[in-house]
C-alpha cells in the first residue's frame, strides 16, 4: 500500500517582497505549505498569493511579536525555518561615517534578530528538518578584498558567526543548518544594476536548499550550491 506523502511546511520570515516573496511563491509551486511573514504595513503582496499559504505579521526586531507568533504556532511542525529578512544602509557610508543609530539598526536587524527568531522557533523543527538564514556573499571575511558595503558586510559576517556558535552549541544535532548567499539580485535592496533577476536566483537557491536536506551541520552556500569561504 502506498503511504501518502505528507505535505511539508516551511516558515519563511521576511517574505513581503523581493527574495522572500519569491521564495514563498517557489515553495507554494513545489507543493509545500508556507507560513510566510511580513511586517504589518507590508502584507498586500503576500495576501494576494493563492495556495497553501498562511500569512502572518512579524517585525523580527520586536521581541513581543516574535513571542506572539511562536505562541500562535505552538504544536506545529516546521520542516524548514528560514529567516530572509534583512536591511542595508547607504552603500557609500563606511564605518568611519555611519551613525551609531544606523549601525545598531543594521546589526540588530541582520544579525541579532534572525538569531532570536531561530532560537524562538527551532524547537518546532524536527531532526530531519532545516534551519536557515539569508546571509550574503558580502558576509565572507575571506572574500572581503575591496572593503565596500562595510556596515552591511559586518552585519552578515556577524550573522554567520552567530550561526557557527549555534551550530557549535548543537554539535550533535542532526538538523541541517544553512547560511545562503543568493547572488547580487535585482530587488529593492539589490537595485536595478544587479547581475541576476529574481528568477535566475531563487529557484536555484531553493534547489540548493532541497539538495542539502538531511545533511547535518552548518553549510555556507551560494544559490548555485557552491561553498562560500568563511
Ligand atoms: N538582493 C541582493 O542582491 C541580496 C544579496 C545578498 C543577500 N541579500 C539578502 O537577502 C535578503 C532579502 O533581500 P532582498 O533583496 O529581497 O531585500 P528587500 O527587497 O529590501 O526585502 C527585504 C525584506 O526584509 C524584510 N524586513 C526588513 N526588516 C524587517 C524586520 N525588521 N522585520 C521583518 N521583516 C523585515 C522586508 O520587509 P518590509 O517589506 O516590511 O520592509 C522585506 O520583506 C536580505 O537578508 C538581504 O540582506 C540580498
Amino acid at each position: 500500500m502506498q503511504t501518502a506523502h505528507p505535505q511539508k511546511t516551511v516558515l519563511l520570515v521576511g517574505a513581503s517582497r523581493g527574495l522572500g516573496l519569491a521564495m514563498t511563491e517557489e515553495y507554494l509551486k513545489r507543493g509545500w505549505r508556507v507560513i510566510a511573514t511580513g511586517r504589518p504595513n507590508s502584507m498586500d503582496r503576500l495576501r494576494r498569493l493563492d495556495g497553501a499559504l498562511e500569512a502572518e505579521t512579524l517585525d523580527i526586531t520586536l521581541a513581543g511579536q516574535v513571542a506572539d507568533l511562536r505562541a500562535r504556532l505552538a504544536g506545529r511542525r516546521l520542516d524548514m525555518l528560514f529567516v530572509n529578512a534583512g536591511v542595508k544602509n547607504d552603500d557609500r557610508e563606511t564605518i568611519a561615517d555611519v551613525s551609531t543609530d544606523e549601525f545598531v539598526r543594521v546589526m540588530v536587524t541582520n544579525a541579532l534578530s534572525p538569531m532570536r527568531v531561530i532560537e524562538a522557533f527551532q524547537d518546532l523543527v524536527p531532526a530531519s528538518g532545516t534551519i536557515g538564514a539569508m546571509s550574503s556573499g558580502q558576509g565572507s571575511v575571506a572574500n572581503n578584498v575591496n572593503g565596500s558595503y562595510e556596515v552591511y558586510r559586518g552585519s552578515k559576517a556577524a550573522l554567520n558567526m552567530f550561526m557557527r556558535s549555534f551550530a557549535a552549541r548543537h554539535a550533535d544535532d542532526p538538523r541541517t543548518l544553512l547560511l545562503m548567499a543568493p547572488g547580487w539580485v535585482r530587488t529593492d535592496m539589490g537595485g536595478p544594476e544587479a547581475r541576476l533577476s529574481i528568477e535566475e536566483s531563487i529557484p536555484k537557491l531553493v534547489d540548493t536548499i532541497e539538495a542539502y536536506e538531511g545533511r547535518s551541520g552548518l553549510h555556507y552556500l551560494d544559490y548555485l550550491g557552491r561553498v562560500v569561504p568563511w
